[in-house]
């Protein structure tokens, strides 16, 4: 495809992607030898990011789906989030990884997590791909984190903006006046 004028730059090449995947993998795997776990991933921008991971943990695994809405049609996180499909089973007594695209201002997986916990898992960690520090608004921890990248809208590798882009398997910048 021609590049489209609203993307900016490359933040995060594919083989960069690769590379901390497979690191993520194994060190999810080591942290969780001889336990089973349950990949929790949030649609849609985790989906990509949980299929490339999936392949890098070699302990026994399954998964599930989550859809929530955080933001309206902007790109800024309202606050408000609501669980448009929520998770298949039960996760009491399981090991839950949540897996996300990116924590921006940390208000969905702050709400998330509140949501999750309610029902008792063994344990509840976050797994995600991108964050962005300067913008964390509560205390809110991911025990993994695939790239820390400042103040910036991105899109590729699953995550989109206004449903575009998530085909591209870098991850660029967005110059949001030309989408
Ligand atoms: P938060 O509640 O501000 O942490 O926003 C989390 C959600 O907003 C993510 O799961 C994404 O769906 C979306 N989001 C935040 N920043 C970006 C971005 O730079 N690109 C694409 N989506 C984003």
């Amino acid at each position: 495809m021609s590049q489209h004028p609203a993307l900016v730059e490359h933040v995060i090449t594919r083989e960069q992607i690769q590379t901390r995947v497979r690191e993520l993998g194994a060190q999810i795997s080591a942290d969780y030898a001889g336990r089973q776990i349950k990949l929790t991933c949030v649609l849609k921008g985790g989906f990509i990011f949980l299929a490339d991971l999936i392949r890098e943990i070699t302990i026994p695994c399954s998964i599930d789906f989550m859809v929530i809405s955080s933001y309206g049609t902007g790109t800024q996180s309202s606050g408000v989030v609501r669980i448009l499909k929520d998770l298949d089973g039960p996760i009491e007594d399981l090991d839950v990884i949540v897996v996300e695209d990116i924590v921006d201002s940390g208000l969905t997986l702050s709400y998330l997590l509140r949501n999750l916990k309610t029902r008792k898992p063994a344990t509840l960690e976050v797994c995600s791909l991108l964050a962005k520090p300067a913008r964390l608004e509560n205390d809110v921890t991911c025990r993994y984190v695939g790239f820390e990248i400042p103040d910036t809208f991105v899109v590729g590798y699953g995550l989109d903006a206004a449903e575009q882009f998530r085909e591209l398997p870098d991850i660029w910048s967005v110059d949001e006046t030309k989408l």
